[in-house]
């Protein structure tokens, strides 16, 4: 039996499927992953842009990379592999989405069980008064940031900066879905952002299967992954969803 029938059958005998996902399940949407060669994180120092003491210290300067994520990240539209996961938690074959994404694809795909384990940059933030506004081209466009009309303070993107703690209701989300998974799908994820990064040790110690879905080996492929398909996340998914019908 090939790989992607093997898994297919066990996705059919599992009861509680939860996908992991990371940039790599976006990059064929046209969003750079943040690691390698093409990375985001090869054209600006996280530490210097995607702190919250960098946010803090020099908006503006943080609003530069800001701008220039979100001229890839509005445009995109959801990929065959955000696609095929909507379609699986539709049959009821996937139970939860946890994404480390900002993107808002899975729900854009139409994904409605998505944990957004980062956030979303769809929202802009006041860290004063805590009011969120919709990204829209003309606020993101202000310079050198956009403000606060009440409290006159730049606005953040809605998202969890390096140097910030994940909020607990969405942790506390994600730790009751991994703790009820018996299988999880670990799709496009470099596997070394924490804690993210511990959900899918946390579901193996649970006595979960893993599939991992990567172009590269991760941490995750040589100590929990139980089934790893090297490659394209919209091929393989594809591949895999033709035959679980
Ligand atoms: N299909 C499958 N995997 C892919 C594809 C693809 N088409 N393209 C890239 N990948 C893989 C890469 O091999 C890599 O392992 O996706 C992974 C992307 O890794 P990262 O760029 O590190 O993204 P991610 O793991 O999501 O980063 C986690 O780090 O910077 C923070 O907050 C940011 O959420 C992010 C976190």
């Amino acid at each position: 039996m090939d790989l992607y029938r093997k898994v297919a059958e066990l996705i059919k005998s599992f009861k509680y499927l939860v996908a992991f996902t990371g940039a790599g399940i976006s990059v064929e949407s046209g969003i750079p992953p943040f690691r390698g060669s093409q990375g985001l994180w090869s054209k600006y120092d996280p530490e210097e842009f995607a702190h919250i003491e960098s946010f803090l210290k020099n908006p503006a300067k943080v609003w530069k990379m800001i701008r220039d994520m979100f001229t890839t990240v509005l445009e995109a539209k959801p990929n065959t592999a955000h696609k095929v996961l909507a379609e699986m938690e539709k049959r009821g074959y996937l139970k939860a989405v946890i994404t480390q994404n900002i993107d808002g694809l899975h729900q854009e795909a139409g994904s409605k069980n998505v944990i957004e384990f980062h956030g979303n940059c769809k929202w802009l933030l006041c860290l004063g008064c805590g009011k969120k506004e919709e990204v829209r081209k003309e606020l993101i466009e202000k310079l050198p940031y956009p403000k606060c009309p009440k409290c006159e303070i730049p606005l953040k993107p809605d998202v969890v900066f390096f140097g910030e703690s994940i909020p607990f209701s969405v942790r506390k989300k994600a730790e009751t879905e991994v703790s009820s998974c018996d299988f999880m799908l670990v799709i496009g994820t470099s596997g070394v952002v924490y804690p993210a990064a511990e959900l899918p040790y946390i579901a193996k110690i649970r006595g979960a299967k893993i599939v991992e879905i990567n172009l590269e080996e991760t941490p995750y492929t040589f100590s929990i992954t139980d089934y790893f398909l090297k490659g394209k996340a919209s091929k393989i998914l594809s591949e895999i969803f033709t035959k679980l019908s």
